[in-house]
């Protein structure tokens, strides 16, 4: 197995990005092989859309030390940024010849971005998902854990594997064709201020989320004032329709303490918030005070992230050579 997975550089991490990625990734770090998992962040992606420079260099960074804080070691999994491994960009260019203006036009998340302003959007935000696709065919990945917003880019990375495979192969299978893993209680966490809108660090509000910058005072204060409603928790799931709010506290509780909402609500059903926000909030500061402890101490040292990603881009580039060497020769470019 070889599981590969990419994270966009945006800093201020919260508990959206840990309960619905991060997670996951050391889950899947803990039961695989050392070697077996490759984590970038990509900071090349993040050129795709307006971007201060000097934010994205620290954000890239401070993104490091909330990962590794988080529970991704860099000795057994490969943690890397992108803009270090020039394999992805040389990669993407060969399958720029692949991938069909067609295919790109109707990937959702361009017509999003773009929006109605489709001529001034930048090349690379239109060739995004072609980067993506370079990003895991480079590794011969086999699986890769992405959110549901993300399916559709696998997709296509699939549809470029076949065809560049099918175009240049020559029999043989010059790329594997990867699977996405979405996790099945995909944890989906919405702001503690609209249980509507996705928890988001570009949410004015910071009463809205969770950072894992926050001590365990702030995360008791966030949880007491989160929206709710009047009505005591249900006893089954249910009970939770029409009641955003509750749902997304509930479903946080269920997704920190590693069990059901079913089961957290044969717990609370028939109490009140009065009761419920207190526990969730003591679960919340239990649960993330050793990451934030973590984070804090390592996000200051520069040497040490600088070095994490320099190991780490050296081992990516050493698995990502092969691979683009056989894309080079496939196409007919003379490689000496
Ligand atoms: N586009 C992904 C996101 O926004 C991030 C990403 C880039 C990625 N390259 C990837 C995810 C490769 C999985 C595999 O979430």
């Amino acid at each position: 197995m070889r599981i590969v997975s990419g994270i966009q550089p945006t800093g201020n991490l919260h508990l959206g990005n840990y309960l619905g990625a991060i997670r996951n990734w050391v889950r899947m770090q803990d039961e695989h092989g050392a070697g077996e998992c490759l984590y970038f962040l990509a900071d090349l992606h993040a050129i795709s859309q307006p971007h201060q420079p000097a934010e994205l260099a620290s954000n890239t960074r401070e993104m490091v030390a909330a990962l590794v804080a988080c529970g991704i070691d860099p000795e057994r999994s490969v943690l890397f940024n992108q803009a270090q491994v020039s394999e992805h960009a040389q990669l993407q260019w060969l399958l720029n010849g692949t991938a069909r203006m067609g295919w790109l036009n109707r990937m959702t998340q361009w017509k999003d971005k773009a929006g109605k302003n489709r001529e001034g959007a930048s090349v690379a935000l239109f060739t995004y998902p072609v980067l993506q696709a370079a990003d895991v065919l480079l590794y011969q990945a086999t699986h890769v854990p992405v959110g549901e917003d993300q399916k559709q880019h696998l997709e296509l990375a699939r549809d470029i594997a076949q065809k560049f495979n099918n175009d240049f192969g020559a029999g043989e299978e010059v790329f594997t064709l990867p699977e996405p893993i979405i996790p099945a209680e995909a944890a989906r966490i919405m702001s503690l201020r609209d249980g509507s809108a996705k928890m988001s660090k570009s949410d004015p509000s910071d009463m809205s989320r969770i950072n894992l910058t926050d001590d365990a005072d702030t995360i008791m204060t966030k949880v007491k004032k989160a929206k709710t409603d009047p009505e005591p928790l249900p006893s089954d799931k249910g009970g939770l329709d029409g009641r955003p709010e509750a749902a997304n506290l509930v479903g946080i509780y269920a997704a920190m303490a590693g069990t059901s909402q079913a089961a957290v609500l044969a717990e609370f059903g028939g109490k009140g918030f009065g009761a419920f926000k207190p526990a969730l909030g003591e679960l919340l500061v239990e649960s993330l005070a050793p990451i934030n402890a973590r984070f804090i101490e390592l996000r200051q040292d520069r040497p040490a992230l600088d070095a994490i990603l320099r190991q780490g881009a050296a081992k990516a580039r050493a698995l990502a050579g092969p691979t683009l060497d056989r894309a080079y020769r496939a196409l007919g470019l003379v490689r000496g």
